[in-house]
């Protein structure tokens, strides 16, 4: 049973079919062509957390290619006291075809995975955003029209989105540069793993933003605090107060776009100007999210 929990779960060679299958797929879209290739298909939404893109592009996607979805919530009891995540996940694995996981623990999603019959695809953890990871370097290749020997740079904390964004890029040849406070880099464990999955990757570490921007084709950032972790609030706005993403850095590397995965804290940890200004391609990330999202349901479920 194939899953994707974290973007190192796929080769490099199956990124690049999954995109195939999402060109394919958005070129008919934009054609206005929505080809039925999942008649019947059930897709299953464990959310526990909040989300507009990663459940609305889903759930799009499936009625797009023929089948359904359905949002499960708080209320189907899913992690709580009301019964195991693995008799959830064995229950769930006989009603539909593939499940989509929004945890607030990694580890909550690895167990559901292990028990499923059906593929598990993940929503978003504390540890791992692939699905955003794939809709970002699709999106690279389509506006800058290539990843691979570039530089992205991702000025903020070194959470989720950073370390699935450090994975893709690294199977994909792009360098990447995180500039963090000390405190809100990779931790050893992480950096231990990508050197043992990537050993040639080209993925650094550095306290100055400028530094890392500069000669970059493509600047990220993500909130400073992400979901579940709104008590660090304080402490963090102080903390990453020197990595803004404004004009000031953008004017570091003129030709680079700027990415976002959204939600964005406007005037935290990019500025309007930026964010709104001729060199974003936030829209077209979680536009993405949509296209890339099918192509990932079509190659998991086998109908490539
Ligand atoms: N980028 C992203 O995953 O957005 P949501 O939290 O709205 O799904
Ligand atoms: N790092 C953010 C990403 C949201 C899509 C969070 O986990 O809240």
């Amino acid at each position: 049973m194939r899953h994707l929990i974290v973007p190192e779960d796929m080769s490099a060679a199956e990124v690049e079919a999954v995109f195939a299958i999402s060109r394919d797929l958005e070129q008919k879209f934009v054609a206005g062509r929505r080809d039925a290739l999942l008649p019947g298909r059930v897709l299953a939404l464990v959310f526990e957390k909040p989300s507009l893109r990663t459940r609305v592009s889903f759930e799009a996607a499936m009625t797009h290619l023929g089948g359904s979805s359905l949002f499960l919530g708080a209320d189907s009891g899913f992690a709580s006291s009301r019964e195991s995540v693995a008799d959830f996940g064995r229950v769930l694995s006989e009603y539909v075809d593939v499940i989509v996981c929004r945890s607030k623990s990694h580890d909550t999603i690895v167990q559901l995975a292990d028990v499923a019959e059906v593929p598990v695809i993940n929503g978003l953890s504390d540890y791992s955003h692939p699905c955003q990871a794939l809709a970002d370097l699709y999106t690279l290749r389509q506006h800058v029209g290539r990843v691979t020997g570039l530089t992205m740079a991702f000025v903020g904390d070194g959470n989720n989105v950073a370390r699935s964004l450090a994975v893709l890029c690294g199977l994909l040849g792009m360098r990447f540069v995180l500039a963090a406070p000390q405190a809100y880099q990779f931790d050893a464990a992480f950096r231990a793993h990508l050197a043992k999955i990537l050993p040639q990757a080209d993925i650094a570490e550095t306290t100055d933003p400028v530094a890392a921007v500069t000669g970059a084709a493509a600047v990220y950032t993500d909130v400073w605090a992400s979901m579940g972790q709104e008590g660090e609030r304080q402490q963090r706005l102080q903390a990453f107060a020197p990595y803004q993403v404004n004009s000031a850095l953008m004017a570091h590397c003129p030709d680079a776009v700027f990415m976002h995965c959204l939600p964005a804290r406007r005037g935290e940890e990019v500025t309007d100007e930026v964010i709104d200004g001729p060199a974003s391609v936030v829209l077209a990330q979680a536009a993405n999210r949509m296209h890339v999202q099918k192509g990932l349901i079509a190659w998991l479920l086998g109908h490539a």
